[in-house]
């Protein structure tokens, strides 16, 4: 059964995401439908492209594959100029369409490139991991990495089209789904409690990612340039890129964010904003999926150290994404730092 969620844009219009299992395998015969029988650089990355790139593009009347090579090292501006070279020798003009065929690191980087060649072409996004099917590749925003810091360049860039088809997902490393399901879980969290049984009880690829990328498109909807309640989506990321960058990415964005948003609902009970059973449940859905419950002997105040350079810590103020209850976030200023110390304290 083929799923359709229409994103309704900033300025008016919407956009589809449709979610089917087997999508990809029958895109000759809807290529006209989704304007994809014109000209079409399909962007993937050097382990994407052979597994599915190669297909998509035979499996498409007028398609050239432009790749770039795999990992966040390489979601730089010179990648950006070596995709803008090889879209001219592969013709794509004013007309042509971008897709994006890859996880979030490729979304970004094609989704950017879609955004300003030629001052921008026609982007669909194909997700193929499931961090990039229901947070990444919803909600438009789009860029680069500097030496100086992650995601310092950028655009927002509408996609006309997101095809999500779980069957991908048969390749994606263990590792990388359970990073995945961290941020299903983030999204249960914040909006909808319900996904949390769905993600213990193992539902169907297809339906947790319908669920999941619902809970994204109704925060986009509401503020769709982060003015107030995307922040929410940054539940456990304050913990999580402390943890990232202290362990010298030895963790996984998705292990830091998970024992992040533990760490962020100990926080939320320590400040009487919740109560234990919150915490229990947080626990719970961490756990379930195979991701680590401690930082493991990671430094608290190398942790505290790292998260004072958060770019969303306004004139240095601590802010935290807390929990009032399971599906209420909150945004919090001015934590102190021996509640947050205590509670990293207890996590090792
Ligand atoms: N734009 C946004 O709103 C937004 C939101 C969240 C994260 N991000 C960005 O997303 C990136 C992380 O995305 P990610 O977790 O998808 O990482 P990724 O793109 O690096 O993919 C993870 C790994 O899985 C491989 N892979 C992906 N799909 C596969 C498949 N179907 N089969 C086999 N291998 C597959 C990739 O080649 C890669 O090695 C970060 O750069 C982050 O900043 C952006
Ligand atoms: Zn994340």
């Amino acid at each position: 059964m083929e799923v359709r969620i229409d994103v309704n844009k900033p300025g008016g219009g919407s956009y589809p995401i449709l979610i089917q299992r087997g999508l990809l395998a029958t895109i000759t015969t809807r290529a006209a439908e989704f304007s994809l029988d014109r000209r079409v650089g399909v962007i993937a990355n050097t382990t994407l492209a052979p597994l599915y790139g190669e297909a998509l593009c035979a499996a498409l009347p007028n398609a050239s594959l432009i790749t770039m090579p795999d990992g966040e090292q390489h979601k730089t501006l010179d990648t950006m100029a070596s995709l803008f070279a090889q879209m001219v020798s592969a013709g794509l003009d004013r007309g042509s369409t971008v897709i994006a065929l890859g996880g979030g690191v490729v979304g970004d980087t094609a989704g950017f490139a879609a955004a300003t060649f030629m001052r921008g072409v026609r982007l669909v996004q194909v997700p193929t991991s499931l961090l990039a099917m229901v947070d990444s590749s919803v909600g438009a925003k789009v860029g680069v990495d500097l030496p100086q810091g992650k995601n310092l360049v950028g655009a927002f860039k509408q996609p006309a089209l997101v095809l999500i088809d779980p069957d991908v997902l048969a390749t994606l490393p263990q590792r990388e789904r359970s990073c995945g399901l961290a941020e299903v879980i983030k999204h249960g969290l914040i909006a909808d409690p319900g996904l949390l049984d769905d993600v213990e009880a193992g539902v169907e690829d297809a339906q947790l990612i319908r669920r999941a990328v619902q809970v994204k498109v109704n925060i986009v909807e509401e503020d769709p340039y982060e003015q107030n309640i995307r922040a929410y989506l940054n539940l456990g990321h304050t913990f999580g890129h402390a943890i990232e960058q202290v362990s010298g990415y030895a963790w996984l964005h998705g292990e830091a964010v998970g024992v992040g948003m533990i760490a962020a609902a100990r926080l939320s009970h320590r400040l009487h904003l919740c109560d234990a059973s919150v915490v229990d449940t947080v626990e719970r859905a961490v756990a379930s999926v195979g991701l680590p419950q401690s930082i493991e002997g990671l430094e608290p105040d190398a942790l505290w150290a790292a998260m004072a350079t958060d770019k969303k810590w306004q004139q240095g103020k601590p802010r935290f994404v807390l929990l009032k209850d399971v599906g209420v976030p909150d945004i919090v200023d001015g934590v102190p730092r021996e509640d947050v110390i205590t509670v990293l304290d207890h996590l090792r």
